[in-house]
């Protein structure tokens, strides 16, 4: 029977892939030490769990209004308007089912076949599938190691045509922990006044900026920018709460709209219960919670950061967000390591997850190939522990 053009033409994600066979070696009892995950290795913060739990047991386990229950948008509309300084009425926010269907689906809504999407490379492995998913195309845009992989102004200009319907902006970065300054970002913003262009503007790294770093909103640039801007969040990775499928977008009421059209065909509700225990992470304990992760983090950040450049030709920004360095590796290219060839990235991933039994994920499916992502959402025993393999690897 035939597969669908649509479906044939998505790769499966890169990352899911590299924990994938990570999990199968640990599961046949080998010692692998796991850098490919993104997700914080924190439980669910307790308080949460016990919402959810109260929840169940209230007998919440129906269908609920098909784009999040009104408390819960009414909630994040007053945590985007006291933490992030937007006037969203809870009308302009919708809940979904995890960050990664905020995206697909915002795209969905806004997005038409031809349209330009402008993707500054790295990029989130899912913003080009979902892309060609909306039958748009990445226009993807070269951007410098100097200046941290970030889209300049002049950039931006150059790859503004009349097709371009969505700028995708990122901050703190996924694959490099990179973020923009309010600065650097109201820039951007400047250029695209007078323009039809979107921005979709990922901020679910929101919660994990570390040292001096500012994090501000896009949409609360101006208020050209708050027209134009989808603001996507969620509560996978501030509230470690990867498991539970919830995200939400704030935005123009018409966009807001389409995708509750949409998200009442395709999903339905987010899982009742969760939300109410979302409307609970949101509450009081909130700060507290999320606090002690991110100190954790920081530490570990640094940590990693010092040992990768402490290895020959190794070469990695300290993270500023989020939980990953993104090292670049390639002067180790065309090397042959304990009998193996490691051409790139991809090479580079597999030969030393295989013979130092250490899970990265390769940088050419976020764009760079000269890169690999490691993470570290996981235990400070475990850096050193796999930093440790991975210099033993590459003196070989
Ligand atoms: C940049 C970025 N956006 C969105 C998401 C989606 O998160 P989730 O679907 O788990 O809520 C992720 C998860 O890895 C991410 O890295």
């Amino acid at each position: 029977m035939k597969i669908s053009q649509r479906a044939q033409s998505v790769p499966p994600s890169a990352t899911i892939a590299v924990t994938a066979r990570a999990k199968e070696l640990k599961a046949q009892g080998v010692d692998v030490v796991g850098f490919g995950a993104g997700e914080p290795d924190f439980d669910t913060p307790e308080y949460i769990k016990e919402a959810a739990v109260k929840s169940l047991q209230a007998g919440q386990t129906k269908y609920t209004a098909a784009p999040g229950i009104p408390e819960l948008r009414q909630a994040i509309a007053a945590k985007l308007q006291k933490e992030n300084g937007l006037a969203y009425t809870p009308e302009q926010v919708i809940v979904n089912l995890g960050g990664k269907h905020s995206v697909y689906e915002a795209m969905q809504a806004v997005l038409d076949p031809g349209d330009e999407v402008i993707l500054p490379r790295p990029y989130w492995v899912t913003y080009p599938e979902t892309i060609k998913l909306a039958g748009a195309v990445a226009k993807v845009i070269e951007t410098d190691k100097a200046n941290s992989y970030k889209l300049t102004p002049d950039q931006l200009q150059a790859a503004l045509t009349d097709k371009t319907g969505m700028l995708v902006l990122n901050s703190p970065s996924n694959p490099g922990g990179f973020t923009y300054t309010p600065d650097e970002l109201a820039a951007l913003a400047k250029v695209l006044e007078g323009t039809n262009v979107y921005v979709m503007s990922d901020e679910i790294y929101e919660k994990l900026i570390y040292g001096d770093t500012k994090f501000i909103s896009f949409a609360a640039l101006s208020d050209d920018a708050f027209s134009r801007t989808l603001t996507l969040n969620g509560f996978s990775k501030a509230f470690s709460m990867t498991g539970w499928r919830l995200g939400f977008t704030a935005g123009p009421l018409d966009a807001i709209k389409a995708m509750g059209r949409l998200q009442s065909h395709m999903t339905s509700n987010p899982v009742t219960f969760a939300q109410y225990a979302a409307l609970r992470a949101l509450g009081p304990e909130a700060n507290g919670a999320i606090e002690t992760m991110r100190v954790e983090f920081e530490k570990r950040g640094k940590v990693m950061a010092d040992r990768l450049n402490a290895i020959p030709g190794i070469e990695c920004a300290e993270p500023t967000g989020a939980f990953y360095c993104f090292p670049d590796v390639s002067s180790h290219y065309g090397r042959t390591i304990g009998g193996a060839k490691v051409a790139d990235s991809m090479d580079f991933a597999k030969v030393l997850l295989e013979q130092a039994k250490v899970a990265v994920v390769p940088g050419a499916p976020f764009g760079c190939a000269d890169n690999v992502r490691l993470s570290f959402a996981c235990s400070m025993e475990q850096i050193t522990k796999g930093l440790d393999r991975l210099e033993k690897w590459l003196a070989e």
